[in-house]
Formats: structure tokens, sequence, C-alpha cells
């Protein structure tokens, strides 16, 4: 379980995070949204210590990672997997190589149960074919699913997500979204993901965190996410008049105001 504690971040003059306290659902993609600017990155990376707060904490276990030892440390980056935004693999390995790269750094197993690990992950995000090509060589959604299989190729506990959509269409975008989720559940692993793709937000959002100006402002699912009230939530969710008329329909809809399965043919029509 992932426990954040009050916790607070800043550059020089400029404060990021200013006190977020949350707790991340286990077995469950938890989703963090706000605008570009507002910290989700700097969060993501305090979570997985590469940013160490200014106060707060962040517990894994109910043990403060921050508070660990080198050893302790050690074992918990072990568990978590982390794609960064915009995939971020070696320009210079194969996919092959990029897949292994963690089990060379963490484990002493032979080069032939590596490579039968490394084929194993990239089955499972359904790349063939592909080991010995380099990224320059693949599309956006390959690489980002290299990237999934390399996050989770040490089997982690907890998986962090940047920015798995971005740059893609919106279908592969779904794709990958739902890949995501399927491994959360296939392997009930806690999973965290910066997102401001509205689809996945509603594919995908069983926890949905939405920062504002350093602060979580709402917190609540998919499901709730229609109903809400939260201002500054629906400025940002549902932008468009589009998506504010999509909103109340899906409202009359859930409320049985209007009929879920009306066909749309007969009623233009009539
Ligand atoms: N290492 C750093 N030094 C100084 N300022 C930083 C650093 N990292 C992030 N910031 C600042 O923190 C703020 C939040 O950045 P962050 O990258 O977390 O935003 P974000 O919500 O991930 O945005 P996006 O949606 O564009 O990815 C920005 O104002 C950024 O300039
Ligand atoms: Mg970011």
């Amino acid at each position: 379980m992932i426990e954040v504690k009050n916790i607070k971040k800043g550059f020089g003059e400029r404060t990021v995070l200013n006190g977020v306290s949350v707790t991340m659902q286990a077995g469950k993609c938890n989703l963090i949204i706000g605008a570009s600017g507002s910290g989700k990155t700097v969060f993501m990376k305090s979570m997985v210590g590469l940013l160490v707060p200014d106060e707060g904490e962040i517990c894994y276990n109910e043990k403060d990672f921050n508070k660990l030892n080198n050893e302790e440390k050690k074992e918990i980056r072990q568990q978590i997997g982390m794609l960064f935004q915009g995939s971020a693999l070696f320009d210079s390995l194969t996919v092959e190589q990029n897949v292994m790269f963690p089990l060379n750094m963490f484990t002493k197993d032979t080069y032939a149960k590596k490579l039968k690990r490394v084929n194993e992950v990239l089955e499972r995000v359904k790349l063939k074919d592909v080991n010995r090509k380099f990224p320059a060589e693949l599309s956006g959604g390959m690489k980002k699913r290299v990237g999934i299989a390399r996050a989770i190729v040490l089997n982690p506990k907890y998986l962090f997500v940047d920015e798995p959509n971005s740059g893609l269409d919106p279908q592969t975008s779904l794709v990958i979204d739902k890949l995501v989720k399927e491994i959360t559940t296939e392997y009930d692993i806690t999973t965290v993901v910066n997102t401001h793709d509205m689809n996945s937000v509603m594919e995908i959002g069983d926890h949905i965190i939405f920062m504002f100006q350093g602060k979580k402002e709402w917190e609540g699912s998919n499901k709730e996410i229609i109903f809400n009230k939260n201002e500054r939530l629906n400025e940002f969710i549902f932008a468009s008049d589009f998506l504010k008329d999509a909103k109340d329909m899906r409202m009359l809809e859930q409320t049985g105001k209007i009929n879920n399965d009306r066909d749309m043919d007969k009623l233009l029509k009539g």
C-alpha cells in the first residue's frame, strides 16, 4: 500500500506540492489528473524516490520511504516499475536489451532465463518479432509497449506511468490504457497513472485524484466524476461545450431520465 502524507515540494521560491495526502488503492488504477504544470510529474517522482519532498511522508507498507536505509530502499525500488513521460527508452539499445536492462541491474539470472522473461513480457504487451529493432524503428504506440514491458519485467508490486498517451492517436491511446488496466488487475499491481486524457479518465479511472495549485482538489471514481459538482474539476475535465453536453446526457441516462438503449434513428425520424 502507498500512503502519501502531507507532502510539500518546492523549487526555490516556487511551491509545487503544497500539502498533498492520498492513499493509492491496491490492485487499482489510480489516476492523477490536473493541468500542465500542476505538479503531476513532480508528485510521481517524489513517490518513486527520485525527488525528496521538503516535508511529509511517502509510506510503502506504513514505512516512510525517505527514512529507510539503503538496503530497505533498494528492496522497495525493486518492487517499482516506472514508465516515464515520453517512454525514455535507450536509443542505442535494441528492444530486447532495453527490456532486459532492469534484469541485468537487479538480478544475477542466467542470460537464458533473462531472455525467457523478456520474451514473456514482450508477448504480454503483444509485441512480436521486434527483439532486434531499435527504438527509432518503432511507432509511438510500440515504444510505449516496450516501455510497459520494461516496467513490468521485474514483476513489480507498484507501477508508475507518466502520461502514457502523450503523442498517441485516440485509438492507440485506448489500447495502451486498456493494457495498463489489464496488467494492473492481472498481476494485482498498485498502479499510478499521470494523465490529462479524458478518455483515460473514463476508461481506467478506478480512483482519480485531481490536482489544482499544489493541492488535491477532488478525489473519486470515474462513475462519481459525472455527478461531481466541483467547479474547478468540471472546468478542467469538461472544458468544451460539447463535453459539457455529453456530461448532461450521461447524467440523464444514469438517473433513468432517458433510456440508455434509445434508438437514435427512430427518435430523429419521429
Ligand atoms: N527540477 C525542477 N526544478 C525546478 N522546477 C521544477 C523542476 N521540476 C519541475 N519543476 C516545476 O514544477 C512545476 C510542475 O511541473 P511538473 O512537470 O510536475 O508538471 P506536470 O503536471 O507534470 O505537467 P505536464 O502535464 O506538462 O507534464 C512546473 O512549474 C515546473 O517548472
Ligand atoms: Mg508531467
